[in-house]
């Protein structure tokens, strides 16, 4: 067999055998197939697609491509996985909301990938936080406190690693196959007996209509269920960003604001929509009762305790999370002013995440280091009416020259009108 072929193929349209998918697979894994290969294949099945049969092949074979989470845990895993967005940091609040009822959550996150942030670079901005343990302190963490949230460690899924740093810098992150295989093969892989899928929807996200976000939703749900996990998919909305900050420590503060009752009332709302699902699935009461056990997890700070353990006892240093204030703050801001009248009637939200990782917030090559001080303060949203000269939002960044690109992709994708906007809804669907 010969990847040239492989391709061939796939840029042809055919389908491709179960054979072929796991000599890829294989070849990605142990590093016989070169990066251009690899990129050439993405790019083939960015614009062809894949069969269902074929999806199903991929996700197996990069569930397979390293270990499986074999060790003994006590009680029910749950866990939840974005597709991605702009300013999306539930995870920081939603993991330990869940935790705090007793219900284990052994989370392996992400880096950011393409105008999209990750749970991983946002816990590396708390300093000392350690986002790699060794297998028994992850399970031991898990076990003791019911929480630990990691990168994803080589060995499992190391197929994913490699495709996604690649698909990051080839512009083949948005292809629904390599997505539904990607987040997939690793929760497969970790092999938590319930997952919880957040399908962002909207210019920010990778499926930009409702109607593409739910066929990755049901690609997804079906996919779990199949291999026997009790699996949720909740398609949110991403036509805006979640929250007001985006940027790494600008985010954690965000998320722990959150968790002290103070949050953002878009950001509070798809955190409760999740964690209800999460716990739900876990066994703890009806969707409506675990949302209120989810509210009082905020309202009485169990939640909130949560996180401080999970930092402490991942090296971070909890003062960050009980005084956020003492977070570095990056050198210089800057104001990017509305230029006429009128209602923010739409963003483009994926141009927001790109000026965000222009401030140095994320990574343009898979080697570039990250300013965790960088990013966004959104002062005005869609649908609030604004007046010229007005913030629409503050720029942070260790670079002034930085400025003028962010704030005029920034001010490029915010579009005015006379009329207020009809308001859309934050979770679209809910798919089972
Ligand atoms: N998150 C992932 O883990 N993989 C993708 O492909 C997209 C989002």
């Amino acid at each position: 067999m010969r990847m040239y072929d492989i391709i061939k193929r796939k840029r042809d349209g055919e389908e491709l055998s179960t054979e072929e998918i796991n000599f890829f697979i294989r070849g990605v894994t142990d590093g016989s197939i070169p990066d251009y290969q690899i990129s050439a294949f993405c790019m083939a099945v960015y614009f062809r697609g894949m069969t269902v049969r074929e999806t199903c092949d991929l996700t197996y074979a990069v569930r397979d491509s390293g270990e499986r989470l074999s060790f003994s845990f006590d009680g029910v895993r749950v866990d939840k996985h974005s597709t991605g967005g702009v300013g999306d940091k539930t995870s920081l609040v939603v993991a330990p909301i869940v935790a705090s009822y007793g219900v284990k959550v052994a989370k392996m996150s992400g880096r950011g990938l393409g105008h999209t942030g990750g749970t991983v670079d946002k816990l590396e901005a708390i300093d000392g936080f350690r986002t790699t343990l060794s297998d028994e302190e992850f399970v031991s963490q898990v076990n003791s406190i019911g929480l630990a949230i990691v990168g994803q460690s080589r060995q499992f899924a190391p197929a994913d690693k490699k495709l996604y740093a690649l698909r990051d810098v080839t512009a083949t992150v948005d292809s629904m196959p390599l997505i539904a295989a990607s987040i997939m093969g690793k929760k497969l892989a970790a092999d938590d007996d319930c997952i919880v899928l957040d399908v962002k929807t909207g210019s920010g996200s990778f499926m930009k209509t409702a109607e593409k976000s739910r066929e990755l939703a049901r690609l997804m749900v079906d996919i779990g269920k199949n291999a026997g996990k009790r699996t949720v998919a909740l398609i949110t909305d991403m036509d805006r960003p979640l929250g007001y900050a985006i940027g790494n420590s600008l985010e954690v503060i965000e998320a722990v604001e959150t968790l002290n009752g103070r949050g953002p009332a878009d950001l509070t709302e798809v955190c409760l929509a999740l964690a209800s699902h999460m716990l739900s699935l876990a066994g703890k009461g009806t969707v409506e009762e675990c949302r209120r056990l989810a509210e009082e997890a905020i309202a009485d700070g169990s939640a909130l305790s949560k996180l401080v353990e999970t930092v402490r006892a991942q090296g971070g240093d909890p003062e960050r999370i009980l005084h956020p204030e003492t977070f570095q703050r990056a050198k210089y801001s800057c104001s990017v002013t509305a230029d006429r009248d009128g209602y923010i009637s739409h963003v483009d939200t994926e141009s927001y995440g790109i000026a965000s990782l222009l401030l140095g917030a994320g990574r343009n090559t898979a080697e570039d280091s990250i300013d965790y001080s960088a990013g966004i303060l959104l002062r005005r949203k869609t649908g609030e009416l604004v007046h010229k000269g007005e913030e629409l939002a503050t720029l942070f960044a260790n670079d002034r020259a930085l400025f003028g690109p962010a704030a005029e992709r920034l001010r490029a994708a915010t579009v005015f009108s006379s009329e207020k906007p009809a308001e859309e809804p934050l979770v679209y669907d809910i798919v089972t």
